[in-house]
């Protein structure tokens, strides 16, 4: 099964008294739903917003509302201990000022006080409030002590007024969470009318000790092959095929939601670079394999998932051929492309672990294992071009993979992003146990 994005994350939500409370409820479902486990701790103001008994409904886990109160046999001190993340959202103008200053006078501001996990606010007032001087200082104050700051928004304001200081909307607030526990931080988040609200800094620059947890594909370096290439014939045509890429990027795009490092050496295509991916653009066969052996010394996991083309003319022409000239027939001379993903499978110093794709239209098993075998590859993924509904340039694809000994495991129709989810969840872990594995001998 897919590993969802919040999996095993522990975040502690703290709600202080504000409107945009109820905003949280929606944030606090879409976090669980998303696999993190959840405790909510509230001021009393809060309460009066939405009540405690609608969290301990999402969460099921006690609300803790009162400095007195232990919620679960856990007190205000502790509730952070084994989080991951403590994310106040809202967090009022009053809750900023007293997170600054150190005051520790409720359930919210004693454990943001004593938290052992990165906080994250998400700030939410009216307008003037927030660009108040006292406000500005309060957060440029709260940001250099390594408080994330998730700027708000733009739009109607609960006081009736229209401008800056709506608490950023939930899926923003959801992606933050998630680029931040993978190790993703560039965010444009910043608000251009408070230039006191910093843009959020790495995980290392901040002065809270407790170091965020790795995501599985974090500290993984990945490159990627994809979409066609371009072979000149002369100046006017090339010799390519029908690979749009939107296999190998969705790869590249589910690696570095997993927190990959990740490299996309992509021919030709009218895709956009998915986020916190790196990409370097390539026409033809020979540029692409001079693209991967610059980077392949680095990398933990190479996938050829590039439609290569196997050959190119032994000499394309300086100008435009004319049909005059060439007359009835035309005969150009080919000659064979390096196999890229074979130099990499052979590679004796520095081999990643190795994944090819067998683009198949019959003999589907014995030719991937032949090719599994022939490039030496640790992994093949093997999918039918034959069927236009799957394979090149379709949103779809059905795929099986082959390993060393055999069927490693086959998925069905699917949208090429949630394949790109199965399989890179699967090459991840497969990649692990061959390390471990290799560690052993
Ligand atoms: O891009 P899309 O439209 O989304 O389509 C996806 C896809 C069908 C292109 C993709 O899923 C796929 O199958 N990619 C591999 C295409 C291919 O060239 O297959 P092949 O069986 O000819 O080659 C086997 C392997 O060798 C592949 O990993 C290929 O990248 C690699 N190869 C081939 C030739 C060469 N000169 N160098 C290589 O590295």
């Amino acid at each position: 099964m897919s590993q969802l994005l919040l999996q095993n994350r522990k975040i502690v939500l703290g709600v202080t008294g504000g409107i945009a409370a109820y905003k949280s409820c929606e944030l606090c479902r879409k976090l669980i739903k998303n696999g993190a486990e959840v405790r909510v701790v509230m001021t009393e103001t809060a309460t009066k917003f939405v009540t405690p008994a609608t969290f301990a409904a999402l969460t099921h886990h006690e609300v803790m509302s009162d400095v007195f109160q232990d919620a679960e046999g856990i007190d205000h001190i502790a509730i952070t201990n084994d989080a991951d993340l403590f994310v106040i959202a809202p967090a009022t103008a009053n809750s900023l000022a007293k997170f600054a200053t150190g005051i520790a006078d409720n359930a919210v501001t004693t454990a943001v006080l004593a938290s052992a996990c990165p906080v994250v606010l998400a700030p939410a007032m009216n307008s003037r409030m927030l660009l108040n001087p006292a406000t500005k200082s309060n957060i440029k104050t709260l940001q250099e002590r390594g408080f994330y700051i998730i700027a708000p928004e733009e739009g109607d304001l609960a006081c009736g007024d229209k401008g800056l200081g709506r608490m950023r909307n939930v899926d923003d607030i959801f992606s933050y969470i998630c680029a931040l526990l993978n190790d993703h931080i560039a965010l444009p988040y910043q608000a251009p009318e408070l230039s006191c609200l910093p843009s959020p800094t790495t995980p290392a620059a901040l002065t809270q000790t407790k170091l965020l947890p790795k995501s599985h594909g974090a500290g993984i370096k990945i490159v990627i092959t994809a979409g066609p290439t371009q072979e000149p014939i002369d100046p006017a045509r090339v010799i390519t095929n029908r690979s749009s890429g939107k296999m190998g990027y969705a790869l590249a795009q589910m690696a570095a939601t997993m927190g990959a490092d990740v490299t996309l050496i992509s021919g030709p295509t009218q895709l956009a670079t998915p986020n916190n991916v790196k990409r370097i653009n390539v026409t033809t066969a020979e540029q692409m394999l001079d693209a991967v052996k610059s980077q392949v010394g680095q990398a933990h996991i190479m996938i050829g998932c590039a439609a290569v083309a196997d050959y190119r003319l032994i000499e394309p022409m300086q100008t435009k051929l004319k049909k005059e000239e060439t007359g009835e027939f035309l005969n150009l001379q080919l000659v064979k492309n390096e196999d890229i993903i074979s130099y990499v499978g052979h590679l004796v110093e520095n081999r990643p672990f190795t994944v090819g794709f067998a683009a198949e239209s019959n003999n589907f098993e014995a030719n991937a294992r032949e090719k599994l075998t022939r490039k030496n590859l640790d992994l093949i993924v093997m999918n039918d071009i034959s069927d236009p509904a799957i394979g090149f340039n379709s949103n779809d694809n059905a795929a099986t993979v082959f390993g060393p000994n055999g069927i490693v495991t086959s998925f069905g129709k699917m949208s090429k992003i949630k394949m790109a989810d199965l399989l890179m969840e699967l090459i991840i872990a497969e990649y692990k146990d061959h390390k471990t594995a290799k560690a052993k001998k």
